[in-house]
């Protein structure tokens, strides 16, 4: 290889998390490079412990080469340091040595429990609805999906909702469909899981029709009554919303002219 230079890795270790019991393999490639070895938390790895190989360069000349690791669920668990886990790799050229970043490794998981699962809500047409959701803790982070009835939510679209709040579900206008149960699911590279469903119910309050007309007196002669209805039909009350206040019948009396002598009255 060429003496004037330190090795430059092409590869560096990058973070990685161990997913159930699988260990996962840490990887460098350095040229020039006529040794690279790993340092786990400040200590050597075992030469043993490492798969290296060699290759030529066939632009360069130089010589390349690649080593491999595996770390465990077991030796992360027993490791007990200030901070996570780490691994890199120092390479040798005949000028000297050149370190790779420091690639943590972390033991993935996430937890049963929602930290705050959705809460149902009875919404008037047109309110607005915001779901809450609070995934299990996770390494890493939990994405979070949301469900209506069973089927995923696309926020692309729907304008009217919106999920990218902090994992919360706005819809800014509920319509009637907007009806039906919710739930969020989280998931990370180690497990799903699903919040409980809330049960979203959009309601109309009922609105009055207006007035018929007054009905014609209901008597020929003399004193009587006549009314008129509305109806609680503009709208009607949907979902559990609440019913028109107010009467839906007025009377009010009349008095209708007397006939005099068998004749009809008139007036003169
Ligand atoms: C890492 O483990 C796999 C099997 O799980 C094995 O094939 C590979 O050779 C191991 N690598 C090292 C560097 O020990
Ligand atoms: C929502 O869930 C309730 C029970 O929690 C069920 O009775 C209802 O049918 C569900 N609605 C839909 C639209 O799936």
């Amino acid at each position: 290889s060429a003496p004037g230079t330190l090795p430059h890795f092409i590869e560096e270790p990058e973070d990685a998390y161990i997913i159930k019991s699988n260990p996962i393999a840490l990887r460098c490639k350095a040229r020039p490079a006529m040794q690279i070895f790993f340092k786990c938390n400040g200590e050597w790895v075992h030469q043993n412990e490492h798969v290296s190989e060699e290759s030529l360069d066939e632009s360069s000349g130089l010589k390349v080469r690649e080593v491999f690791i595996n770390v465990t669920r077991q030796q992360v668990e027993d490791f007990h340091g200030p901070e996570d886990y780490w691994c890199q790799c120092v390479a040798w050229s005949h000028l000297g040595t050149s370190k790779s970043r420091k690639a943590s490794v972390r033991i993935a998981y996430l937890r049963k429990n929602f930290e705050q699962d959705p809460q149902g809500r009875e919404v008037p047409i047109e309110g607005m609805i915001v779901l809450h959701c609070r995934p299990p803790e996770g390494v890493p982070a939990a994405e979070v999906e949301w469900l209506k009835n069973e089927e995923p939510i696309d926020s692309e679209q729907d304008e009217n909702i919106d999920t990218r709040a902090d994992h919360n579900l706005i819809i800014r206008q509920a319509r009637l469909s907007d009806s039906g149960n919710y739930t969020c699911m989280a998931a990370n590279i180690v497990a799903k899981r699903r919040s409980l469903s809330a049960t979203v119910v959009v309601y109309v309050n009922g609105g009055w029709s207006s007035w018929t007309e007054w009905s014609a007196c209901n008597v020929r002669c003399g004193r009587g009554w006549q009314k008129r209805s509305r109806t609680c039909t503009n709208p009607a009350p949907l979902n559990g919303g609440a019913f028109c206040e107010g009467m839906s019948v007025q009377k009010i009396t009349c008095t209708a002219l007397c006939p005099v002598d068998g004749h009809h009255h008139h007036h003169h």
